[in-house]
């Protein structure tokens, strides 16, 4: 591999004849396009990933941004005969402090091009009296010709540039991650965009997105570039512990209508759900208010609390047709304490509004607690109209991030006075200054980062679940329940023909639709579908289609296919 001579041992000679400036104007207008070609279809993750040692490539972009200010200045001090230019600052305050590496990409070079545009203006306008003008360079201490500053400016960028290169092409950046999408790839990407940002062979119909998400590319390669900085600790900054959790919890709070602060990083959702149990009030012979069939995780714990407080579980019966909004309200009543409850069946997408079930239990004055996790990611969520006290959902369904990191949100009352699970001392307030950890702290960090898990700064999952959330908000969770109403309402039409029943459109999420074999669910029905290489799941007496944006017709048409064929 070919090395970079370090930019302060750079020699010069300067010796440019001053016709020759409309040539290096020439170099230094091509800056913009040549940093947008260097990074044309690389992944955002990968323009962030620092090296070893030195900056990510959005770090070089960045910092030929940051230099524009001193070159406009410094053409001004040619034009006024100053003796010495301004020196540049040596150790890169600017772009260290810049955090230009969650700026994004489009905007870094949309800077570059603007920027870059002033200097070109200040530049044109030059005779050839001006650029013959002479100043000292306060680093190289020698004299020089505004055309040998402006060469110099432009070898400047040079060397960013392939400093950059450098880092994307290193033998530490991992051999997948250095390829670009080719331009075959590309028009098949125009066929079937959504799929193509996955990686879902071809043959496999995958309608499990209930089930766990299918891995994004962009997530694959957070994660190894996530494995591959752990394997140099020492490159880790303390900022690095707190940031990327600080944008993980604002980019989820984006999607629940939620703010930054209300959010913490829990592994599970019986994690999420014992926080809630911890913490609200419930007294002897009152209720908790629980979905018939509901998931596990949000069922023991409750079982839990009532035993130790002498309260009752109220279990909402399931009806054959309609929502669960009427049952549900209809249990609430003076004595309930918790309504805990999702927003559609995790079995059959038979849907809840959440609005009216939570405006019924603040009447009572009961805590209103959600399981998101079917939901958060794909159906709306909207937690400042809701108001629920706690809101948890894992991370990899619907939201199609890593196993083993999901959300928790919390109202602004128990953020001020909530009792975390576990006392980490990374929950606590000056985690930050590793150096004074045993100046013990009675408070915590601010709003609901005192629920945060123990170790949540996952190193490795935080930076796959930003991709993940990226890409989620990129397509708007509007947008994906709309795309995907397409493909439930065709299975629901098609799905009684090939002799099952389906949960009808009104009365069920656009996401997840169970269906029931009207002859019993046959025991080898599963087998059947795995050998048509056909993915769903089996939840009781129903098979639970969950589709996503990568998902066509065509998917659900060979699901149809191989339940047609057995009945
Ligand atoms: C509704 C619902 N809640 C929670 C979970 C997962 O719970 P936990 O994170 O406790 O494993 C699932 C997984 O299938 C689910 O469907």
């Amino acid at each position: 591999m070919m090395s970079l001579v370090p930019w302060i041992e750079r020699r010069w000679s300067f010796d440019l004849p001053v016709s020759a400036f409309p040539a290096v104007l020439e170099r230094l207008r091509g800056l913009p396009a040549r940093a947008a070609a260097l990074v044309e279809r690389v992944p955002e993750v990968l323009l962030a990933a620092r090296p070893t040692r030195g900056w990510s490539v959005k770090e070089h972009l960045g910092h030929l941004n940051d230099l524009h200010a001193l070159d406009l200045q410094r053409v001004d001090e040619f034009l006024a005969g100053a003796a010495v230019l301004t020196a540049a600052d040596p150790a890169n305050h600017r772009t260290t402090v810049a955090n230009h590496n969650t700026v994004a990409t489009r905007q870094l070079l949309e800077r570059l091009e603007q920027d870059r545009r002033r200097l070109i203006l200040a530049l044109e306008s030059m005779g050839d009296a001006d650029i013959a003008r002479t100043a000292r360079h306060p680093r190289l201490g020698i004299p020089m010709r505004l055309i040998d500053w402006a060469e110099f400016v432009a070898v400047h960028d040079d060397h960013h540039l392939a400093a950059a290169r450098y880092v994307l092409s290193s033998p530490t950046t991992p051999p997948q991650m250095r390829t670009r999408t080719t331009e075959r790839q590309q028009q098949t990407a125009a066929v079937n965009a959504q799929r193509d940002l996955f990686e879902i062979p071809e043959g496999v119909t995958y309608l499990n997105c209930a089930n766990m998400g299918p891995q994004l590319r962009a997530v694959t390669q957070a994660g190894v570039l996530g494995v591959h900085g752990a394997a140099s600790p020492w490159a880790r900054r303390s900022d690095d512990w707190f940031a990327p959790t600080e944008r993980l919890r604002a980019l989820f709070a984006r999607i629940v209508n939620a703010d930054a602060d209300g959010i913490a990083l829990v592994p599970s959702v019986s994690y999420g759900i014992a926080v809630a149990a911890a913490n609200v009030p419930i007294a002897s012979n009152q209720s908790i208010v629980l979905l018939d069939g509901e998931f596990p995780s949000n069922v023991y714990a409750w079982r839990e609390l009532a035993r130790r407080r002498g309260a009752v579980v109220r279990t909402v019966a399931r009806r054959s047709s309609g929502s669960w909004t009427e049952p549900v309200v209809e249990a609430i009543g003076p004595d309930t304490a918790v309504v805990s409850v999702p927003n559609c069946h995790w079995t059959d997408g038979r849907v809840l509004d959440l609005t009216r079930v939570a405006a019924a239990a603040r009447r009572v004055g009961a805590a209103v607690i959600i399981d998101g996790s079917q939901t958060v990611g794909a159906y709306p969520m909207d937690v400042a109209s809701i108001q629920p006290d706690f809101l948890v959902t894992v991370g990899y369904k619907w939201l199609l991030g890593p196993y083993g990191l999901g959300y928790l949100y919390a109202a602004p009352r128990w953020r001020a006075q909530g009792v975390p699970l576990e006392h980490s001392w990374l929950t606590r307030a000056g985690a930050e200054d590793f150096a004074r950890l045993t100046d013990y702290s009675e408070t915590f960090r601010p709003g609901a980062r005192r629920f945060d898990m123990g170790e949540y700064p996952q190193f490795v999952l935080t930076g796959m679940a930003i991709a993940a959330l990226e890409q989620v908000l990129a397509w708007g969770v509007d947008r994906i329940q709309r795309e995907v109403a397409v493909l439930t309402s065709r299975l629901e039409r098609g799905a009684f023909d090939a002799g099952a029943d389906a949960v009808a459109a009104a009365d069920r999420v656009d996401h997840l639709i169970g269906i029931r074999p009207r002859s019993g669910m046959a025991a080898d029905l599963i087998a059947a579908l795995a050998e048509a290489k056909v993915y769903v799941s089996i939840r009781g007496d129903v098979l639970r289609v969950a589709p996503h944006v990568f998902n066509t017709a065509a998917d659900i048409d060979r699901l149809l296919k191989v339940l047609q064929s057995r009945s």
